[in-house]
């Protein structure tokens, strides 16, 4: 099946693009085939965000598309930056919201450092219908960046099981564990039994 990816983060085009070959997908973002819309994301929830930019790039292309909406959850802070990952304290950087955010957990003891990644998957048909994966992550907010892979909050997020953060892990590492890897399995085990009921 060919899909069109529905983001404008080339991190997560090359994360999303890795898992979905792996199942002999052809993937192809919205900007491979002209289409370059910076959908508002206007929804207070992962499920709606990542629906609305399905939708948005559906209607243009017409084809299968998927689009991931992702944060960071993190339960010191009531679950912010959440659907606000990307804008946190309205910093530029990735690097700045990671300073940001370290600012903001000044003081919280290592046992309340708790977070989880969140990653919703959302696969439109042109024939209607779709396929919705959710996947979480969880692991506990450093006090300092550490590693130099990744992207976001990557620097940050230490995995107990592993003893390292996000940033800390090759990329194939991470798209074992992380969130976007399991919602894009979840996704893509959804969609075999789909194909299996409508060839019934
Ligand atoms: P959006 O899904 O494009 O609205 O933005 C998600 C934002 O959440 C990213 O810009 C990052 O700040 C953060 N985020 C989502 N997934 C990850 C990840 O795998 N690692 C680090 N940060 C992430």
């Amino acid at each position: 099946m060919k899909f069109v990816l529905a983001s404008q983060n080339a991190h997560k085009l090359a994360e999303i693009s890795v898992v979905l070959a792996d199942f002999g997908d052809e993937v192809v973002s919205a900007h491979d085939i002209g289409i370059d819309l910076d959908v508002e994301e206007t929804g207070t929830t992962f499920e709606e965000n990542s629906r609305i930019k399905a939708q948005a790039i559906l209607d243009l292309c017409g084809m299968p598309t998927i689009a991931d909406d992702s944060g960071l959850m993190v339960d010191a802070l009531d679950g912010a930056p959440g659907v606000y990952s990307h804008r946190f304290g309205s910093k530029d950087s990735d690097y700045e919201r990671c300073l940001y955010l370290l600012e903001r957990m000044q003081g919280i003891p290592a046992e309340n450092r708790t977070a989880r990644f969140v990653s919703v998957v959302t696969c439109l048909f042109p024939t209607g219908g779709g396929i919705v994966a959710r996947w979480t992550c969880e692991g506990v907010i450093l006090t300092e960046l550490r590693g130099k892979n990744g992207f976001g909050y990557d620097p940050l997020f230490f995995v107990p099981e592993f003893g390292k953060t996000f940033a800390e892990l090759s990329a194939a590492e991470k798209n074992a564990i992380s969130h976007r890897g399991n919602a894009l399995r979840s996704f893509r085990e959804q969609y075999r039994e789909w194909i299996g009921h409508a060839d019934k």
